[in-house]
């Protein structure tokens, strides 16, 4: 019976064949440990010389790490592990030996395990990382299904930006110059239009200089736009769907949250409501706290991120920034006009934020305005003016990056472990 690591709980006992690889080995006289992976898990093989012939026993004993192998024996409880069974090995067949792998136990540093990432991918931490980011994918999906959103898959080659001009990726689209996707929130706008509530999740790219353990050039964004919605229920969907989120992850991904040594008490706190804070008092806040370089008006960096995150034990929504450091498409504070219908969500823990989202003007004079005001064309925008010549209606959306909300569940340092193949200021390769 060929089975797998993750399905050997129901194979106590029984004899059973799996297709894996040798992560790492270790013998003695008696005994051999070989530690197997699978893609599925990692387990334990344990080889006893008086239970195999002598030549199998030998033939362990010289396994090289990362080679293929079907591997036969009979399944067992063992306590000591965190899968709760191991293999008593009977006998094995070698498909491929390998040589000279390059990634051994000793620590390597991290510039030469982002070359070697097609196979860094095979390590258990990295494992987790992955198994936790599907996770995510997939509960994401069960949210907005849930909650009755139709998927609505936004273009990747466009021609207008969403999110201001200055980090665009050109590419030339035969005669025309074109952009890769930055958000697709202006196409979800009309989708919204015609479908009520809708999401995307897509590859998002931002030509942007920054080299932080919080910035991919590539990352994967899931985005929310609701017809008919204020930006006030906007804020209660995401809060419910981070909320989700992270309750799938701690349901259903131990072995790999433990693989990752991460700390789950603050993750299992996080539950709706999620405190908000204006940016008029979080500037009040870092003032207090000895921030004596941030004015009214500035946009906040990683630190002062952070210092507000920290005083809370759940994501925090930063309420009504100023006009002028958000894109054009925000709807005015009723009560403050220097400041817009918007938050960002900051997780928790220093890893920064997770959600942008606001209200959108629906209002065609001040939508046509705004787009003279950031100098932007209006022509290339005008099937986005289209939405508010043509019943035209209060609406609200936001964007998650997969990429953070990875990071900071799975508690990585870097986003850059949060992406099979991340694509990096300086790095394009593998
Ligand atoms: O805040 P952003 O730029 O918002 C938008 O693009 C809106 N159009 C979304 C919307 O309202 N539909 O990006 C949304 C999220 C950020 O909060 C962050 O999590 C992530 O996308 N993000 C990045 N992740 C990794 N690397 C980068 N360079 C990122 N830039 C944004
Ligand atoms: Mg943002």
């Amino acid at each position: 019976m060929n089975i797998t690591i993750q399905e050997a709980k129901n194979y106590i006992n029984q004899e059973v064949t799996i297709g894996a690889w040798l992560t790492n080995k270790r013998s003695s006289g008696k005994i051999s440990f070989l530690q197997l992976r699978d893609g599925t898990g990692f387990m334990q093989g344990v080889v006893v010389k008086s239970e195999v012939d002598e030549e199998t026993f030998n033939r362990a004993k010289e396994i090289t790490q990362e080679s293929s192998l079907y591997i036969t024996g009979t399944i067992t409880e063992d306590n000591r592990s965190d899968l709760g069974y191991e293999m008593q090995v009977k006998s094995f067949e070698v498909i491929h030996e390998a040589h000279d792998y390059p990634i051994t136990p000793k620590n390597h540093g991290t510039e030469f395990l982002m070359d070697h990432r097609h196979l860094w991918l095979r390590s258990k931490k990295q494992h987790a990382v992955m198994k936790i980011r599907n996770e995510i994918i997939k509960a994401t999906y069960e949210f907005f299904n849930q909650l009755s959103f139709t998927k609505i898959d936004p273009p990747i080659l466009t021609a207008s930006a969403p999110e201001g001009t200055s980090e665009l990726f050109h590419t030339k689209y035969f005669d025309q110059d074109a952009f890769l996707s930055q958000s697709g929130q202006l196409y979800l706008e009309a989708a919204a239009m015609a479908y009520g509530r809708v999401f995307s999740f897509g590859p998002t790219f931002r030509a942007e200089k920054s080299k932080t353990r919080r910035h991919l050039i590539e990352f994967w964004m899931i985005e929310g736009e609701m017809a008919f919605c204020e930006h006030d229920v906007s804020l209660e969907i995401q809060e419910q769907y981070v909320s989700h989120v992270v309750k799938s992850v701690l349901e259903n991904c131990q072995l790999e949250l433990k693989a990752l040594d991460r700390d789950t008490t603050k993750l299992e706190k996080v539950s709706s409501p999620f405190p908000r804070i204006t940016y008029d008092d979080a500037i009040e806040f870092l003032k207090e706290e000895g921030f004596n370089d941030i004015e009214w008006g500035e946009d906040f960096g990683a630190p002062h991120e952070t210092a507000i995150a920290s005083h809370y034990d759940l994501p925090v929504f930063i309420t009504n920034y100023p006009t002028k450091i958000k894109p054009f498409y925000m709807q005015p504070n009723p009560t403050n006009e220097d400041t817009v219908l918007c938050a960002d969500l900051i997780a928790p823990e220093g890893y920064g934020e997770i959600i942008g989202g606001s209200e959108r003007i629906n209002d065609l004079d001040l939508l046509e305005q705004r787009i003279d005001e950031y100098q932007l064309d209006r022509e290339s925008y005008n099937y986005y003016l289209d939405l508010r010549r043509y019943g035209s209606v209060p609406h609200s959306g936001f964007g998650l990056g997969l990429e953070r909300t990875v990071a900071w569940i799975a508690g990585v340092e870097h986003v850059r472990e949060t992406a099979p193949f991340p694509r990096l200021l300086n790095r394009l390769y593998p």
